[in-house]
């Protein structure tokens, strides 16, 4: 579509016949109105009022004479100091469906980031825990980042910045020590742990002597004590065993999962440098680093001189600016750590350039409520991914089953939809946004859903079947695709243009659901399609083909979407 840009440009620059304004710069001005009342692209001419010293409104029509239309463009109209431009339908339909048909999966695709890192840190929790509701949003937001910046050419980096260091393991282990053989660490040892934890912890609000021990354990574990690391470190298999599994569901990418504990070796150089610039400061005992007039400062190190989680995450900021070279470091968290992010960005301007320090962004999402039901009873209001998970596979088998009795591998099916329905509900609300999360909502069918959407791709699928259309015998070059020239298939194949610029407005906005409610509008448009326009029952050889072409392209533009969101396609249900 840049190319139409420059084609207008060329068009207006010919129509002025002088050489007042460059080509570039009138390029630069073009913008697509939101209204497609208003043209595909429009042109305000008061950019040219200073110069040609008139008002916009006369400029508007005077070029609006004398411009000479290509192929790509069907009418210009002047209106209120704009020119705006209509494409040629005919050719975007042409030109659409022949680059999906001729790139397939790799339709969407583009090289804007080749050569460029960006860190996706995302996921992260704090080990020695099941997973929960927030854990999930947070990771099935950083996998569809990932694959976003990936689809734009980026080299991703994905990192899971575990929290398996602090203060809390001493306490654990001494919960372990005390208690282990009284908790089935076999059979769910993630759980068991964290039973332990909480255990631990009241006893310890009874008996103060076990803070001490616990103080006393970490500081053993950071000294590299070999019993307690080798304690530590079963807890983080244990984490990371289960931790994985769901991963695998949900198509996480990690390309490293070093996180605090990583950086226990890695916090004295940051204090040094820090003390070399003169910006440690002592406050009550502590170290500090003040980060401006409207925050508190950033703490470094405590006044019993432990470090802290900021100095944990300082370290990792040098850490990743060397390693990686990055070019934006995207951290995804809840907002409860929006404060937490902004001082520690800011004091790492004191450690890294100004390029690396520029390139840290933060991601925030809103919280999560539960309807109340049945999900919400055990242990009052912690909400297991586990459960949630098998309780989504569980609904979506019974209502596929009620549907389609004969269906094949329901297991791998209802798998597909269960979890691409909740991936979906988190996915498709702004980040920002608070999500009551209802599961039976979430399975629906019909509505905003993930099911809605894989349902049309499983409709594409079984018209091109019944029709036994095979893209690999098509020669597109062959087939008359102007045909296709109602309002219903027109916008279709208008949305599915869309789709590059999409994957880019989601991807720079960190807001996935741009994407999700985009696979929406291209459902829905394509239902429109297709009550109005037969494909099996039509008689003109050459019709029948251009709309199977446009059915195939709308399967394509859908399963890659829900891909990059981590959602998988069933073929059929
Ligand atoms: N482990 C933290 C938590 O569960 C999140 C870590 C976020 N990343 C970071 N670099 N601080 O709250």
């Amino acid at each position: 579509m840049e190319e139409v840009k420059a084609e207008i440009a060329k068009i207006i620059y010919d129509a002025l016949g002088n050489e007042q304004v460059s080509l570039e710069e009138i390029e630069s001005k073009i913008e697509k109105p939101k209204d497609k009342k208003n043209g595909d692209f429009a042109y305000p001419c008061f950019n040219l009022s200073k110069v040609l010293r008139n008002s916009p409104i006369n400029i508007a029509n005077d070029l609006q004479s004398k411009i000479i239309l290509n192929n790509s463009l069907s009418k210009v109209e002047a209106l209120n100091g704009f020119l705006n431009f209509y494409l040629n339908s005919e050719n975007i339909v042409n030109d659409v469906l022949t680059e999906i048909v001729n790139k397939g999966q790799n339709y969407g695709k583009s090289e804007e980031g080749k050569g460029i890192n960006i860190i996706v840190e995302y996921s992260s929790p704090n080990i020695a825990k099941p997973f929960h509701l927030g854990h999930f949003r947070n990771t099935v937001l950083g996998k569809a980042l990932y694959d976003l910046y990936e689809e734009l050419g980026y080299n991703v980096i994905g990192i899971n910045h575990l929290g398996d260091w602090g203060r809390q393991f001493g306490i654990l282990i001494e919960g372990y020590r005390r208690f282990k053989d009284e908790y089935n660490l076999e059979e769910n040892p993630l759980q068991a742990l964290s039973d332990i934890y909480t255990r631990i912890n009241q006893l310890a609000k009874q008996d103060e002597s076990i803070i001490d021990i616990a103080r006393e354990n970490f500081k053993k574990l950071e000294n590299g004590d070999e019993e307690l690391l080798k304690l530590w470190k079963s807890f983080r298999e244990i984490s990371l065993k289960e931790y994985n599994r769901i991963y695998e569901i949900l198509g996480s990418k990690f390309d490293s999962f070093n996180g605090e504990a990583f950086y226990n070796d890695k916090m004295q150089e940051v204090i040094d440098i820090l003390d070399k610039k003169g910006v440690l400061k002592d406050s009550q005992g502590a170290k500090i680093v003040e980060v401006g007039d409207n925050m508190p400062p950033c703490i470094i190190l405590k006044s019993d001189g432990t470090t802290i989680y900021a100095t944990r995450d300082l370290a990792a900021i040098l850490y990743r600016a060397r390693t990686y070279d990055f070019t934006k470091c995207i951290y995804i968290t809840a907002t409860e750590q929006i404060l937490h992010f902004k001082q520690v960005f800011e004091a790492a301007k004191y450690l890294v350039d100004e390029k690396y320090q520029k390139g840290l962004v933060h991601v925030s999402y809103g919280m999560i409520r539960l309807k109340t039901g049945k999900m919400s009873t055990r242990e009052g209001n912690v909400v297991y991914i586990n459960d949630l998970i098998e309780e989504a596979i569980k609904k979506s088998k019974d209502i596929i089953l009620n549907k389609n009795p004969n269906i094949e591998n329901i297991d791998t099916v209802s798998k597909q939809i269960g979890v691409g329905a909740l991936i979906f509900n988190y996915l498709k609300s702004g980040k920002n946004k608070d999500i009551i999360f209802d599961i039976d909502e979430t399975l629906r069918f019909d509505g905003e859903t993930g099911p809605y959407v894989q349902y049309t791709y499983v409709r594409t699928r079984s018209i091109l079947e019944k029709v036994g259309f095979n893209i690999e015998k098509i020669d597109i070059s062959k087939i008359d695709l102007s045909v296709l020239n109602t309002v219903q298939e027109v916008e279709l194949i208008k949305s599915l243009e869309k789709f590059k610029s999409i994957i880019q407005k989601a991807a720079n906005d960190y807001e996935p659901s741009v994407l999700a409610r985009y696979l929406i509008d291209v459902a829905t448009l394509f239902s429109r399609f297709y009550n109005e326009c037969s494909v099996a029952n039509v008689e003109d050889e050459n019709l029948k083909l251009a709309r199977c072409i446009l059915v195939y392209s709308t399967s394509i533009v859908i399963k890659k979407g829900l891909g990059i969101l981590g959602i998988d396609c069933p073929e059929k249900m």
